[in-house]
């Protein structure tokens, strides 16, 4: 067995973040596969372009053949499971791609994960590792005074997206009670920071703020998220990966809840800053509450207790200046902005936000 480690959807933006920080810190191999569908981009990996640590193969996860084979030559010791469709917006409209890949994908790669860890040697066989990156959307939405979620919170999933990631981690559980298969969860809570897809609510305010578009807020905007520096996930990833215990799940969170006006609000006023609107119209003049999300989920928020107790980890990266490195990349890096925006993603928009414009 090599050092190397398999990583799907290392294209996308939390993948992405992964593959550069473990190159850099681990500085081990990565094959990378990914379907590059519209939330998957190259350019985000441009920097390691002509890096031999890292070898992308374009694919798909429910490709079970491929996925054997990538097993067969590069003998990871681990493999580290992104590749999802992630926006409960589209989830919402389409929900059978998020069934494909996020259930029936999972389940091929499990198979092939299997076989492929019942055919290694002793101490290869021991050291493996399937590590499946889920959410805190699985356990649904918490009422204002309701305790964080924990590893024990029942799972009550409320949108097609958080439905077929619960399903992944039955699978994935499955496969650790059935077969042995040693995997753990992880349950993060939401990210941001570079190269995020422009759909989600932080790279979406950037970009229409600075546009002079309508920002979107859906319903009254009282929803609470959990905010994490998407780095710290990637911390966190690798160390459950070197430590976590096998049939175990790990809660990350931020600590640090926020309304969605919040976060707007944070994001208006650093830009106000930055392009000098002191005075004149500040970009919170854009904000523009539409039509609430159905089965919306009112608040998540995450105990963080378990991964700080047994492996140490707990966020390093302060709200204020993650949002404003954030805030400051994407007004440096609108070349990227630019190449992953299709005109399928405009069409998207067209309709998602119809009433705000
Ligand atoms: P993303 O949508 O930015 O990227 C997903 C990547 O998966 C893309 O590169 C895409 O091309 C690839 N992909 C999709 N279908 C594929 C398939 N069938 N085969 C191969 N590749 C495929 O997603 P993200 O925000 O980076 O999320 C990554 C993972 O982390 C997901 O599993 C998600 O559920 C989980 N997660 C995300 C957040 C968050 O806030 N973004 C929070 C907690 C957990
Ligand atoms: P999002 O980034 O889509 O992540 P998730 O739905 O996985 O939490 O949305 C974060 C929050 O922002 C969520 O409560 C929905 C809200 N939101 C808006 O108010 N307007 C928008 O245009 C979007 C995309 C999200």
């Amino acid at each position: 067995m090599q050092n190397h480690i398999l990583v799907t959807g290392g294209a996308g933006f939390i993948g992405a973040n992964f593959v550069h920080r473990w190159i850099a810190t681990e500085g081990t191999n990565v094959i990378n596969l990914d379907s590059l569908t519209y939330a998957g981009n190259l350019n985000s990996l441009d920097s390691l372009r002509n890096d031999s640590r890292h070898s992308f193969v374009r694919g798909d996860v429910k490709d079970q053949d491929l996925v054997a084979q990538l097993l067969r030559k590069y003998r990871p010791r681990a493999i580290v499971h992104f590749a999802a469709e992630t926006h409960v917006d589209r989830a919402i409209v389409h929900p059978e791609e998020f069934i494909q890949t996020n259930v029936i994908g999972t389940f091929h790669l499990l198979e092939a994960a299997r076989r492929y860890w019942e055919g290694l040697r002793s101490d290869s066989h021991s050291r493996f590792v399937f590590l499946y990156v889920s959410t805190d959307e699985v356990y649904g939405s918490l009422g204002p005074l309701e305790s964080p979620f924990h590893e024990t919170t029942p799972y009550a999933p409320s949108s097609p997206y958080s439905a077929s990631k619960a399903a992944g981690d039955h699978l994935v559980h499955a496969y650790y009670q059935t077969y042995g298969l040693p995997a753990v969860i992880t349950h993060c809570s939401n990210n941001y920071g570079p190269f995020q897809f422009p759909e989600k609510l932080i790279p979406l305010i950037i970009l229409n703020a600075t546009r002079g578009l309508p920002l979107p807020v859906y319903g009254d905007g009282q929803q609470v998220r959990d905010w994490l520096y998407v780095t710290d996930h990637c911390d966190a990833i690798r160390l459950v990966l070197a430590q976590g215990r096998p049939g175990e799940t790990y809660n990350i969170g931020g600590c640090n809840q926020k309304t969605n006006l919040e976060v707007v609000n944070v994001i208006c006023g650093i830009l106000d800053e930055l392009r000098q609107r002191a005075v004149g119209p500040r970009h919170s003049s854009l904000i523009t509450h539409i039509k609430d999300r159905p089965g919306h989920d009112r608040r998540y928020a995450i105990d963080t207790t378990k991964i700080l107790r047994e492996l140490g980890w707990r966020p390093t990266e302060y709200f204020e200046s993650g949002i404003r490195k954030t805030v400051e990349w994407y007004l440096q890096n609108l070349d990227w902005v630019n190449e992953v925006v299709t005109g399928q993603h405009r069409e998207w928009v067209r309709v998602q936000y119809a009433s705000a414009s």
